[in-house]
């Protein structure tokens, strides 16, 4: 039997400037531990902090510290960013998040991002002020609206003696979120992902709604994710101030039967369909042409209807394909939850407690059970970015 031997990936780890530097050391280590090939690239900064001779103990490779410390590869960013699997930026400062940005190539590792077609992760690390800053806010959004992945930094004491965000994320929660990165990125290739997301609005007249207070946080994280794992994906969302992740189609609705006609439309080509949307379940019979008055006798008797449930529409003739449902509760979370697997008869539902402060509606984290028939896992506290790689994954494993 013949063997193929596998590539051993690459990740390419990029030191900047900064206090947090030595801990790209343990990075390096834990990536080696999983089996990948590290290689380092350091800035002139980073050098101020710990020593390339360290990273050529640890890797065995030459370290790449500048644009022409290499005679027998002059065109030395180019091959490193062809080699690499993965470019890793860890820790990243505010400098290099700029130039990421504004697409400045000014050194070996600013040229090396802008020529590399490997994803990038980058995990920041600065004081509070400089993570907090509008610049760095603005910026960070550009890089992930291309792609970028961006590690979250952590709240914490800061080597200034300053508590707050801007600590550089744990070592091990960077490796994973890298491996992830590593071993995932053609998981859901050649699949078609459709995803709800965002609450509805159901309009009373031309003024008011019925509506919800869902961010669209968490189907947003769901399409980048599966985008990043190689799906061509379709977001249905109701109005939401969030951009859509750069390659992902985004078909903006209102109401939620607006949001009932995309999905229905678009299902057929879809192999996975994820209802993360907050869809109202009732709309007003009629939507009044002028604006209700406060002494409009009817205002307090406005006909409410019904409307469709998308969800449990689509798995009627789901096929093969995989469809899997939200569970937002305030009690008898798993109760409710398992009720609706099977009301609905999806694949899996993601079960939130929406009364906790941490997994409420807007916020950034949330701390989800994962609800098939073979039974309940729960995760553990998150971001909804890195949830959302999380769950589609253990949709992906669904599929046929
Ligand atoms: N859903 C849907 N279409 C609707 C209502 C809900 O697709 N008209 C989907 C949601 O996107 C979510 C799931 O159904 O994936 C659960 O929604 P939820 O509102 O929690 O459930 P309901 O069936 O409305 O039950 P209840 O309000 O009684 O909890």
């Amino acid at each position: 039997m013949s063997h193929q031997p596998s590539h051993q990936p690459c990740v390419l780890l990029c030191v900047t400037g900064c206090i947090a530097a030595y801990k790209a050391c343990e990075i390096t280590r834990l990536l080696q531990k999983a089996g990948v090939r590290v290689k380092v690239l350091m800035t002139d900064h980073a050098m101020q902090f710990v020593g390339p001779t360290t990273f050529r103990a640890l890797t065995g490779e030459k370290v790449a510290c500048g644009l022409f410390d290499d005679p027998e590869d002059p065109i030395h960013h180019i091959s490193l960013a062809q080699e690499a699997d993965l470019v890793l930026v860890a820790p990243a400062t505010a400098n290099i998040i700029a130039k990421m940005a504004h697409g400045l190539a000014d050194d070996l590792l600013s040229t090396t991002l802008l020529a590399t077609k490997a994803p990038i992760a980058i995990a920041p690390a600065m004081n509070t002020g400089m993570w907090e800053a509008a610049a760095t806010q603005e910026n960070i959004e550009t890089i992930k609206r291309r792609g970028c992945r961006v590690i979250e930094p952590v709240d914490g004491r800061l080597a200034c003696g300053d508590v707050g965000s801007g600590k550089l994320a744990p070592v091990d929660g960077i490796v994973d979120a890298a491996l992830r990165l590593l071993r995932g990125s053609n998981l859901l290739s050649g699949r078609s992902v459709l995803i709800t997301a965002a609450g509805t609005q159901e309009p009373i007249d031309p003024v008011r709604f019925i509506g919800n207070r869902s961010s669209g946080k968490f189907g947003y994280a769901l399409a980048r994710a599966a985008r990043d794992l190689g799906a061509s994906v379709t977001l249905v969302s109701g109005p939401s101030s969030l951009a859509a992740p750069s390659g992902v189609e985004r078909i903006d609705v209102g109401t939620a039967a607006e949001m009932y006609d995309a999905v229905d439309s678009l299902f057929t080509g879809a192999d996975l369909l994820i209802c993360a949307a907050a869809v109202a379940d009732y709309t007003p019979a009629h939507t009044a042409s002028h604006k209700l008055k406060k002494a409009y006798e009817h205002l307090d008797a406005i006909e409410l209807v019904e409307t469709k449930d998308i969800l449990a529409a689509m798995t009627a003739k789901k096929g093969e394909r995989v469809v899997v449902g939200f569970a937002a509760e305030t009690n008898d979370l798993l109760d409710h939850a398992r009720s609706k697997l099977v009301a609905k008869k999806c694949d899996a539902i993601v079960a939130n407690d929406v009364s906790q402060p941490h997994s409420t509606f807007g916020a950034d984290t949330d701390k989800v059970w994962w609800i098939t028939a073979d039974g309940d896992e729960e995760l553990p506290l998150a971001r909804k970015e890195d949830l959302g790689y999380a769950i589609i994954q253990r949709a992906a494993k669904l599929l046929p």
